[in-house]
């Protein structure tokens, strides 16, 4: 069953009404005259951000090098021994680490790419690995062994799950299924974010749907350029620490949304925090309504961090990996026939040699709050998945129990 064509990108929003979509943006910033003193970016912060995790998605596609590794015959062949290993071990996918999922020379090749996860570009792609050739328990092992060589922990996403399957349940009645809480499971498009928590972003693209869907992802760090020029005072509404939403690890007083430390720009939020999302759309309705500088403050991060984007055009195999601490992602709606489904892996990782020392109080405090236990729970699929949400109510690591209640409560 096909659902609707999605309207184009520009005329999209999570939250209509509230979060900009492009030409609400666009008439926002144009309505400031054209002198009209923006001030400066915030006291003490660069005017400027240098390194390479600055960079525009037209020059990471005319030097895909940068992001793109293939994966050789050779090292598929390393990748099949070690699944074939693991099994013989009998053990629980909680405990698939690099010391059971032997890569001798593979293993090295995938530490570098971790370097540029951490310390490079920030995005990367594995292509070339023949996921369709696997049963689908093999495919998991195979992303979370992989994985293992990226980031030695995997954490958290909420109700027990290491493991988290982007796959659409809009098409199940809703009577057989959990409330649809996350764009983990609808075909929508998404806007700018980052995911609730983790270094790093890993995916699988196990299969994809034929219209839509793209990936892409943009440098926050060349967004801010881009706003220290033309709209500094953006930059001081979101560096101001006032921003507060029911999740684990926010304090009452709330945070900023964006940070500088040590030279480095550092942001996690997603705004769909502010608006709830979904069939649940009121998580926040305890809290004051987003201003209108602060609607427009998100438009222009969002808009701008589109401008800048890279397309990472994910192929079937793809393993696709995305700082989640200076780069933010988001995606094109789609269409599927649920008969060729888009469906995604993922994974949230830190690795503890590269993570930064340095991470500014409220991320370090979030990412505590959510990741004291090492998850669990794999779902072989999306409705296993479904089930535990269901019984849980909880959707992200950075759910509060005590929220996924009182949701629960109301949903029954
Ligand atoms: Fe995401």
């Amino acid at each position: 069953m096909a659902v609707a064509t999605p309207i184009p990108y520009e005329l999209y929003s999570d939250a209509p009404g509230v979060l900009f979509n492009k030409p609400e943006w666009e008439a926002a910033n144009a309505a400031h005259p054209t002198d009209f003193d923006f001030g400066s970016v915030p006291k003490g912060w660069p005017t400027e951000l240098k390194g390479p995790q600055v960079w525009t998605g037209s020059y990471l596609n005319q030097n895909p090098d940068l992001f793109i590794r293939k994966i050789t015959l050779a090292e598929i062949a390393e990748v099949d021994a070690a699944i074939q290993s693991w099994k013989q071990l009998d053990l629980p996918l909680s405990d698939l680490h690099r010391e059971r999922f032997h890569l001798p020379n593979f293993g090295r090749v995938l530490e570098e790419l971790a370097q540029n996860i951490y310390n490079g570009v920030g995005v990367q792609v594995l292509r070339g690995f023949p996921v369709q050739s696997y049963s689908k328990e093999d495919q998991i092992i195979a992303f979370i062994g992989i994985n293992s060589w990226t980031g030695n922990e995997r954490l958290n996403q909420g109700a027990d799950r290491g493991l988290c399957h982007i796959k659409s349940i809009s098409h199940i009645d809703p009577h057989n299924r959990g409330k649809i809480y996350v764009s983990a499971q609808d075909t929508n498009a998404q806007m700018y974010h980052s995911d609730a928590g983790g270094d790093v972003v890993s995916l699988m693209a196990v299969s994809l749907s034929g219209t839509g869907g793209a990936s892409t992802v943009a440098s926050s760090w060349q967004v801010y350029n881009h706003l220290a020029k033309h709209r500094p005072d953006i930059l001081r509404i979101l560096a101001e620490r006032k921003f507060r939403w029911q999740a684990n690890g926010i304090p009452h007083e709330g945070v900023n949304l964006i940070h500088h430390n040590g030279g480095k720009l550092f942001l996690n939020f997603s705004t769909r925090t502010f608006t709830g999302y979904g069939e649940i759309p009121d998580r926040d309705f305890r809290y004051p309504a987003l201003t209108f500088e602060e609607r427009e403050a998100f438009g222009g991060w969002q808009w701008v961090a589109d401008q800048y984007s890279l397309e990472t055009e994910l192929q079937p195999g793809d393993i696709e990996w995305v700082n989640n601490l200076y780069l933010q992602h988001a995606r094109r709606g789609f269409t599927e026939d649920v008969s060729q489904p888009r469906h995604l892996l993922r994974v949230w990782l830190r690795n503890s040699e590269l993570s930064p020392t340095n991470l500014p109080l409220d991320i370090r405090r979030k990412f505590d709050a959510m990741f004291g236990q090492h998850p669990k729970f794999y779902p072989l699929d999306e409705i296993e998945e479904d089930a535990k949400r269901r019984a849980t109510g909880v959707f992200t690591g950075s759910c509060k129990t005590e929220d996924a209640k009182e949701r629960l409560a109301k949903s029954r």
